[in-house]
C-alpha cells in the first residue's frame, strides 16, 4: 500500500499492533453514531484484529484503508521511523448500493473516522485531501462521500477538500445520506 505524507501526518497500512487503537476508536458511540443505518460499537480486540485483516484485503494500489498517524517533531524535519500517535482512519473504497444484497454501486467513496482526542485539529481535512489527490492521480474519474444529514463536522470536511454537495440520496447503504462528489480535474 502506498504510504502518503502530509505536513503533519503519515498515512500507512494498519497492522495487528494497532488493534488496541482500533478498538478504542470504534468502541465509542460518539465515533459510530453517524456510521451506517444501525450504528453499533466494537466489543473486543478480536473484532479489531478481524477488521484490520479485512482492511488489508481492500488494498488494490488505488483504494485502501489507511491508519493516520501524527508525525513526531523529528519526523517533520527528517525521515524517521519513530511512531507518532494514531489519530484515525482514512478510507477509499467501493461504496455498496442500497438493496438487500448491498451490491457494489460502481462508485468509489472517501471516508474518515477520527479519535475524539484528535478532532478539531484539521486532521480529517488534511488526510482526506491527500487521499482524494491520490485517488485522482491513480485515475479515478469521480469520488463520492456520503454523510448522515446531521453530521455537520463531516459535511464541513467534504466542503473543505473540494467535494460538492449534490442532494439527499437513498442510493447507498440502505439509508438516507447527504451526497457529495468530486470529479477528477486531470
Ligand atoms: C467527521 C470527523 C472526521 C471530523 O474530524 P475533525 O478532525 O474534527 O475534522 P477537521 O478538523 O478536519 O474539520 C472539521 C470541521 O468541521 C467543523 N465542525 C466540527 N464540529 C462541528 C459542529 N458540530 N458543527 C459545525 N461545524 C463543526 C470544524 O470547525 C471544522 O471546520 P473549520 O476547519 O472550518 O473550523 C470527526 O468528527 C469524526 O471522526 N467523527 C466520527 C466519525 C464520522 O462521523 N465520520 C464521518 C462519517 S461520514
Amino acid at each position: 500500500m502506498l504510504i502518503l505524507e502530509t505536513p503533519r501526518l503519515t498515512l500507512r497500512p494498519y497492522t495487528s499492533e494497532d488493534a488496541d487503537f482500533v478498538l478504542d476508536l470504534y468502541s465509542r458511540m460518539e465515533v459510530q453514531r453517524f456510521l451506517g443505518a444501525n450504528p453499533k460499537t466494537m466489543q473486543d480486540r478480536a473484532e479489531a484484529l478481524t477488521l484490520i485483516e479485512a482492511w488489508a484485503r481492500r488494498d488494490d494500489g488505488t483504494c485502501g484503508i489507511w491508519a493516520v498517524q501524527e508525525k513526531t517533531v523529528q519526523e517533520k524535519t527528517v525521515q524517521d521511523q519513530d511512531a507518532g500517535n494514531l489519530t484515525g482512519t482514512l478510507l477509499l473504497k467501493p461504496i455498496p448500493a442500497s438493496g438487500p444484497e448491498r451490491k457494489p454501486s460502481g462508485d468509489i467513496e472517501i471516508g474518515w473516522h477520527f479519535h475524539p482526542d484528535s478532532w478539531g485539529k484539521g486532521y480529517a481535512s488534511e488526510a482526506g485531501a491527500a487521499v482524494l489527490q491520490h485517488g485522482f492521480k491513480h485515475g479515478l474519474p469521480r469520488v463520492v462521500a456520503v454523510t448522515n444529514p446531521a453530521n455537520t463536522a463531516s459535511m464541513r470536511v467534504c466542503g473543505k477538500i473540494g467535494l460538492q454537495h449534490q442532494s439527499s440520496t437513498d442510493r447507498y447503504y440502505n439509508t438516507v445520506c447527504e451526497l457529495f462528489t468530486a470529479e477528477n480535474p486531470n
